[in-house]
């Protein structure tokens, strides 16, 4: 060990970390946040096993049964740290052009010296935890690697489960390696002989990213993506910035296989909007009439996707885990998400049974009696009464991908997987057809762009209002939004100029209601019927029918064995009503003119195609 002594604390830095840039910032880190003492974490089943009793001991975690749901703990939030924190989120690039107006800005001076006083002893009487990580198999071409500095278990042993965490992580980077700085505390201090709390966070909240130096700082909340850093704030934040420096993509995709009886396989990648299913999607079980068809996963919220020697796109999961929306998951709709949910899970927000195990809203049965997820008795009875939810609407479940009983044999591949399509999905009522397919890249992308969806409660806020929010990015993009619409343009050209097949683009809508108000598309698996005409599209073998806004199925070009679904039905989820249409590029227009600094000029030319169509 050497152990320079930081204000009598000795850093205890391991023998195996060698990177003087790491030691230093390390070093500086410690003298500003003043914690009382420093873990370096190496990622050991033992370490995680000794956090999680601690977390037990601190009254955070809840040790579920272990005949129930072996190896699983439960956590409680504050009522107040609860969800992602977009209002609080920042991008605080040189100028703000670069920022864009979609994002929080402020000049970095000015927020540096914002957070210089409340990172100063933010620490104090608390640990602070150095959590090594890679996104992305460790020394993949297409990973990095990052250095989470926190103050909260928490944190840590999810970040465990999130990513590829721990010691080996220091071989890869070696003694001169770069890595993304993550700093992240709960901003709660705890003076001489003061007692601790469950959930420790604080009111005041700070997301914080400085693109041009790659930098991370998150205070206040121990929430998800506000402070298990690698996801949401380095995979899709910084890292769209490395992507648009280097050529490559970072994108709010899952990453699935499919498997034809045949052995033919495909991969998508697929964007939608916060809570919208996509873990599901990327577990999809084939219904009936599917025999054969196997859906396999390679990622469920993220992809890093970089084009390859062959010309390719080839896509990346940088993380290891799932952070998945709890509420909505059972057995019968979502089968596979339930069977990776049997052990070995960090439960945020669920409700606690009096046999210890969990239940939310949407499981199924309710027990006769819980403790809700902050901590009040529960019972049918009471829900009827109070409307009070067992299990907050955005709890969730950190689980490792390995859980998956669907995952992909492809998933921690270091080459990634090579892409043959991209789906953007929205969660509209209205307007938008189940499925339609770009006639070029162009198109593909204006349908990305043009995005909009109903707000669910992955963020604080309001619900159920349709918001543009392009390629799922919204609250994740790290740079101007016209600058990356530009960043997708290049790269098609780029890589069809080089003779490449461009994957093929395709936006779905699973969420068209009928006049009952009810959800018409029966979803879950039978989305695999889109899936199929999709891939059958890219080999070539599927029909559709062009219309105003690209290639669409006619009833008879998707496979209906197994469902009942009338050509009435799929009418009311296909059609295109041109009053509606109007209204639709109204908000394109709406949108473009937010976005007019810097707009490439395909995409008002394409709005103006199809408005040209429209009136014909
Ligand atoms: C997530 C999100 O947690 O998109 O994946 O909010
Ligand atoms: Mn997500």
């Amino acid at each position: 060990m050497n152990a320079p002594v930081m204000q009598g604390l000795a850093l205890d830095t391991p023998s195996y970390v060698k990177n003087a840039r790491l030691i230093a910032w390390v070093a500086d880190m410690v003298a500003l946040c003043k914690p009382e003492r420093v873990h370096w974490c190496d990622g050991s089943g033992g370490e995680y096993d000794r956090l999680c009793r601690q977390l037990v001991d601190a009254g955070t975690f809840k040790k579920l049964s272990e005949a129930k749901r072996p190896g699983s703990y439960l956590a409680w939030s504050d009522p107040g740290d609860v969800a992602r924190v977009e209002d609080r989120t920042f991008i605080c690039s040189q100028n703000k052009e670069d920022a864009g107006p979609t994002n929080n800005w402020m000049a970095p001076a000015e927020m540096r010296a914002t957070l210089q006083p409340l990172f100063d002893g933010c620490m104090r009487g608390r640990t602070m935890y150095v959590v090594p990580f890679s996104m992305g198999p460790l020394g993949s071409p297409i990973a990095h690697i990052g250095i989470e500095l926190s103050d909260s278990a928490y944190v840590a042993v999810n970040m465990k489960i999130m990513t590829r965490m721990g010691r080996a992580v220091y071989d890869v980077l070696g003694t001169d390696g770069a890595f993304v700085p993550c700093v992240h505390t709960v901003g709660a201090p705890l003076e001489a002989g003061q007692q601790d709390v469950r959930w420790p966070c604080n009111k005041t909240k700070y997301i914080v990213h400085y693109p041009e130096s790659r930098e991370i700082w998150s205070y206040g909340s121990g929430y998800g993506g506000n402070a298990l850093l690698g996801k949401k704030c380095f995979a899709l934040r910084i890292a769209s910035n490395m992507g648009r420096d280097e050529g490559w993509l970072a994108e709010h995709m899952l990453i699935l296989g499919v498997t034809s009886p045949d052995g033919d396989k495909h991969h998508v990648a697929a964007a939608f909007p916060s809570a919208c299913g996509k873990t599901n999607f990327a577990m999809m079980v084939p219904p009936a009439g599917f025999d054969g068809w196997k859906v396999t996963t390679i990622g469920d919220d993220i992809a890093w996707i970089k084009p390859a020697a062959d010309g390719r796109l080839y896509a990346i999961n940088p993380e290891a885990g799932y952070f998945g929306v709890a509420p909505g998951t059972n057995a019968q709709t979502k089968p596979t998400c339930m069977a990776s949910l049997d052990h070995d899970v960090i439960f945020t927000n669920v409700a606690l049974t009096d046999d210890g195990d969990v239940w939310w809203e949407g499981m199924g049965e309710p027990p006769a009696h819980a403790i809700d997820w902050q901590g009040n008795d529960w019972t049918p009875e009471i829900a009827r009464q109070t409307g009070a939810k067992a299990a907050h609407p955005n709890a969730r479940f950190t689980v490792a991908a390995t859980n998956n009983p669907a995952l992909d044999e492809a998933w921690d591949d270091p080459r990634g997987v090579p892409i043959d399509a991209f789906i953007f999905g929205g969660r509209r009522s209205t307007t938008v057809p189940l499925v339609t397919e770009a006639r070029d890249w162009v198109e593909g992308v204006y349908m990305a762009a043009t995005m909009g969806s109903e707000t669910t409660a992955a963020a604080a806020g309001q619900q159920g209002v349709v918001r543009r929010d392009p390629f799922a990015m919204l609250p994740f993009m790290g740079y101007n939004l016209s600058d990356y619409f530009r960043h997708w343009l290049d790269l098609g050209r780029k890589l069809q100029a080089s003779g490449a097949t461009l994957p093929k683009i395709y936006t779905t809508n699973w969420f068209r209601k009928g006049e009952d108000g009810k959800f018409v598309w029966p979803g879950y698996g039978e989305n695999m019927r889109v899936l199929k005409w999709i891939i059958d599209r890219v080999d070539g073998q599927a029909d559709g029918a062009e219309h105003v806004f690209g290639v669409s199925p006619r009833y008879g070009d998707l496979n209906w064995t197994g469902l009942d679904f009338s050509s009435a039905q799929f009418d009311s989820v296909t059609s295109l009503d041109k009053d509606a249409w109007l209204a639709e590029l109204k908000l394109h227009e709406e949108l473009f003119g937010r976005l007019a600094h810097g707009l490439p000029q395909e995409l008002p030319q394409t709005k103006a195609a199809i408005e040209e169509r429209l009136a014909a």
